[in-house]
């Protein structure tokens, strides 16, 4: 059997898989809170993350026992998590501050100074990437700049799934699909950029050595055995960024094979075999990153706000089902989604805007603000969820058409993550898209590919590609409903307007 961990923004998630075939032998959830200290900042605990993850081993291994799995027959270990957060620990190892993580927003005079230190062009030429707030470089330098006596004592800079790997094992290191979301490596030779840390006058000694995604990084150790009974010694993959994770657990592994997700945030992702990058502008538009298969990238546009987006719109505007949902067991997902049905395409006229994190894909706009427009009164709160859905789809357009742009075969689109489990929200997408989408056996999201870097790390599989070959189904298709196109281009017609229009005013 093979354990992946993914580290995600609601909660961490590990999972068990038979090696053979990719069979989920069992999984175990637990959340944990998100912090808003102000406006725009989006924090988390890595201590809560840790005591999360123990949990969720725990739990996972005794249901596993009771299907008769013991913890020797594990193979690896594998490791996903959100990307770009901020982890900091002083000379002791000891965490210095909350992590500042993907969502937030605070860095953009950071981002600004950095892109001046650099040059805007050089900084493209060295890192593949623009800094963005969504990224580590940027919150790092917001630490340098207003908490200097917290940057001072720190000595090494972790990205989250990378802190529990520091647990797991006592390895200080960074693995090389998520590395590429600090802006500060070389994505194109996969090592730290020499040019941008002495621009920004970063000392090196910060960032832990970059690893290898499919590679055993570690083992577990004597200690993580006595609090878990996970084996000591056995490997700890390098493992990869959740997205990259997501895209080997639906086997993006080759030309012409892209990922859509929609998690809390929402992405298009297309494998690549080069490093190419967004030049049609000055600044990408979509992120240029090393894939969790060696020698191999991807391009990635992503939406800040996907399934935050629904989140909100449940714990705000779906209070009652919401309350219910503890003495009915009826989903309050699933009774807003019901309700959306019955609203046409296009839900009348309704047009919502996702950015209620700024957005990356197509805006590059840390200020960018989210909202309804075209409400009338005979719109009522069934329209308030759809347009959420396709408001949401829209984005994921944008970044789909950027990514076709770039001249990359996309033959099929494979669709993952929570939102994408709706089957109302994926005919939607495929809708809007004028795409089928796919669906495989990765129900478990990026634990899976995270689990089988980990077969890979461990000897069981030759290679990345071979362990999709073995394990990877396809499960579903959702055709595009080609009768509904014309009202969605419409619509997203007025949504692509929409932000343009509304930024003089808006930020
Ligand atoms: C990607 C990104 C998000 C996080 C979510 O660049 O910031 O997709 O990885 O966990």
């Amino acid at each position: 059997a093979l354990l992946g961990i993914d580290l995600g923004t609601t909660g961490v998630k590990a999972a068990l898989f038979a090696a053979e075939d990719g069979r989920v032998l069992t999984d175990a959830f637990i959340d944990y809170p998100l912090y808003h200290p102000q406006p725009g900042w989006a924090e988390q605990q890595p201590s809560e993350w840790w005591q999360a993850t123990l949990t969720a081993i725990q739990g996972c291994l005794e249901r596993a026992s009771s299907l008769g799995v013991r913890p020797s027959d594990i193979r690896g270990v594998g490791l996903s998590g959100q990307m770009h957060g901020v982890v900091l620990l002083d000379e002791q190892q000891q965490v210095l501050r909350p992590c500042i993580i993907w969502a937030d927003q605070r860095s953009d005079a950071q981002c600004r100074w950095m892109t001046e230190r650099v040059g805007a062009a050089q900084l493209i030429s060295y890192v593949s990437n623009p800094a963005l707030t969504g990224f580590t470089a940027p919150k790092l330098l917001w630490v340098r700049d207003n908490e200097p006596e917290i940057f001072a004592r720190a000595r090494t800079l972790l990205l989250p799934k990378d802190y529990i790997r520091y647990r797991l094992t006592g390895v200080l290191a960074m693995e090389i699909s998520d590395a590429a979301g600090t802006c500060l490596l070389d994505v194109k030779q996969g090592t730290w950029s020499r040019e941008v840390l002495s621009a920004i006058e970063l000392d090196p000694s910060l960032l832990p050595p970059v690893v290898p995604a499919d590679a055993a990084s570690g083992s577990i150790t004597d200690e993580v055995q006595a609090l878990t009974g996970l084996p000591a010694g056995i490997p700890v993959a390098g493992g990869g960024a959740d997205n990259a994770c997501g895209a080997v657990g639906n086997g993006i592994v080759e030309p012409g094979l892209a990922l859509l997700s929609v998690g809390t945030s929402g992405i298009v992702l297309a494998h690549a075999t080069s490093p190419r990058v967004d030049i049609s502008g000055p600044v990408p538009r979509v992120h240029t990153f090393n894939h969790a298969v060696p020698g191999a990238w991807y391009l990635m546009g992503v939406t800040q706000g996907a399934g935050l987006s629904l989140r909100w719109v449940r714990d705000n505007i779906g209070l009652p089902e919401r309350a219910l949902e503890r003495w009915t067991g009826v989903d309050a997902y699933e009774t807003l989604a019901r309700e959306a049905e019955s609203v046409p395409a296009g839900s009348e006229g309704l047009i919502f805007l996702p950015y209620l994190q700024g957005e990356r894909t197509p805006h590059l706009d840390a200020y960018a603000r989210g909202g309804w427009i075209g409400l009338t009164a005979s719109h009522d709160r069934r329209h308030l969820v759809r347009s959420v859905l396709e408001g949401v789809a829209f984005s994921l357009k944008d970044c789909m058409t950027i990514i076709r742009e770039q001249g990359l075969p996309l033959e099929q689109v494979r669709a993952t993550g929570g939102g994408a489990k709706s089957p109302l929200w994926r005919q939607i997408i495929a809708d809007i898209l004028e795409t089928e989408l796919v669906t495989t056996n990765a129900s478990e999201g990026p634990a899976f590919g995270a689990a089988l870097l980990a077969g890979v790390a461990g000897g069981v599989y030759a290679s990345v590609p071979e362990a999709c070959a073995r394990t990877v189904r396809i499960v579903e298709r959702t055709a595009p409903n080609a009768a509904l196109a014309p009202a969605y281009r419409q619509a997203y017609e007025t949504y692509r307007a929409l932000y343009p229009a509304l930024k003089p005013v808006i930020s």
